[in-house]
């Protein structure tokens, strides 16, 4: 048997008439950027996470610098991060010219350690960027209430935490803006790049606008800005996959809970950790192996065995050659989980449409393997 580690074209196959029926609405309607269908998306999207503003971008990476610019984040100023995170949270901190301050992870979370944050703090801490990583939410109550103390802006990183909820928070409740990305393999993906800033604050919904734009908010006139516009195509698929966004997380739940089941006697290997009354969405199930050279192992015994695992992420950003390529970062503390995570970490296939049989194989071979060690 093979399991893929992606869904994309079961899930298009599943919804092909409504997501067709959006592509042959725009494509008829003649505009493609910046058109009804963005603007439908929008509101539908602002709505989803009752919130006021939702503005559509060319990807999830333009959605954060465009937010720290909107916040007045650039040069002198230090972000707030962590190392154990897709690459693009830094970069779209380095590409604002801020500073990246990393801080260790949670151990059981892998999200931003909020025991870490105050002892990073400096005169030029201007923000906290926390990770849904994986699909939980961050510890934002404990990260709002240093914020406050601190007089900082929070800014979440919602690339892969669409639909996710705290025990007593909503995404965006505790922050200033949450940025999203669409690209292909997240849990509400389009079909290419793509991604949004939803925000209560008026003052960054019109200065996002504006940036994405070529700086122009009336046609014909324009001041410094840039061109990160989610087209119209995109947010018709958008649109109809929105519909499905909450069935489909509880289909990764219920995978997850298949995983979880199936792996509680594994005895080399740690399980995600789910935080009591959080609404984990599971954009990745992963696993770490207790000893981190067994990683590499059991990762080709399951690429071999023909499940299609991968890592996520194994080289840490202050790991990557060259780091910091110049520009300003500095480890405030040391960062053992963050470290751990990625030394150790493996994702399962995880998608909706898996079936039972694909995740009841993987469980197998991964108790195979554990047999064999
Ligand atoms: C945590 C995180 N932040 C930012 C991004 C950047 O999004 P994009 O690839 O759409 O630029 C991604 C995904 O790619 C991500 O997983």
């Amino acid at each position: 048997m093979n399991v893929p580690f992606y869904g994309h074209v079961r899930q298009y196959h599943n919804i092909k008439a409504e997501i067709d029926a959006n592509l042959q609405e725009v494509l008829e309607s003649g505009q493609y950027v910046m058109g009804p269908m963005l603007a439908r998306f929008e509101k539908e999207f602002a709505a989803f996470h009752g919130m006021r503003h939702a503005i559509g971008v060319g990807n999830g990476t333009d959605a954060l610098w465009l937010s720290f610019m909107a916040l007045g984040i650039g040069p002198g100023d230090e972000c707030i991060t962590t190392t154990n995170t897709f690459f693009a949270t830094a970069e779209a901190i380095w590409i604002a010219g801020a500073t990246v301050v990393f801080v260790d992870s949670d151990p059981r979370t892998n999200c931003i350690d909020p025991a870490r944050i105050e002892a990073a703090i400096t005169p030029k801490t201007k923000a906290i960027v926390p990770v849904h990583l994986y699909g939980q939410c961050a510890d934002m109550p404990a990260i709002r209430a240093i914020a406050d103390r601190h007089k900082l802006l929070v800014i979440e990183d919602n690339a892969q935490g669409i639909g996710a909820r705290g025990r007593d928070f909503r995404i965006g409740q505790l922050s200033d803006v949450v940025c999203t990305s669409f690209i292909i393999q997240k849990n509400l993906g389009t079909f290419g790049d793509g991604g949004a800033v939803v925000t209560n604050r008026a003052d960054v919904d019109s200065e996002v606008r504006r940036l994405r734009n070529h700086g122009s908010v009336k046609r014909s006139c324009h001041s410094m800005g840039y061109n990160s516009r989610l087209d119209d195509l995109h947010a018709g698929v958008l649109s109809a996959k929105l519909k499905h966004i909450d069935e489909w997380s509880d289909l990764r739940r219920q995978w997850a809970a298949r995983y979880s089941a199936g792996l509680a006697g594994a005895s080399r290997i740690t399980l995600p950790f789910e935080t009591p009354g959080y609404r984990h969405v599971y954009h990745l199930y992963v696993i770490e192996t207790k000893a981190p050279e067994h990683r590499d192992a059991l990762l080709g015994f399951l690429n071999r065995n023909g499940i299609d695992a991968k890592c996520h992420y194994p080289i840490a950003i202050h790991q990557q050659e060259g780091y910091p390529w110049g520009k300003g970062a500095r480890i405030a503390g040391p960062i053992p989980c963050s470290e751990r995570n990625a030394a150790s970490c493996i994702s399962l296939p995880m998608f909706p449409e898996l079936t039972a049989e694909e995740v009841d194989f993987t469980i197998a071979k991964i108790l195979e393997w554990e047999k064999a060690v």
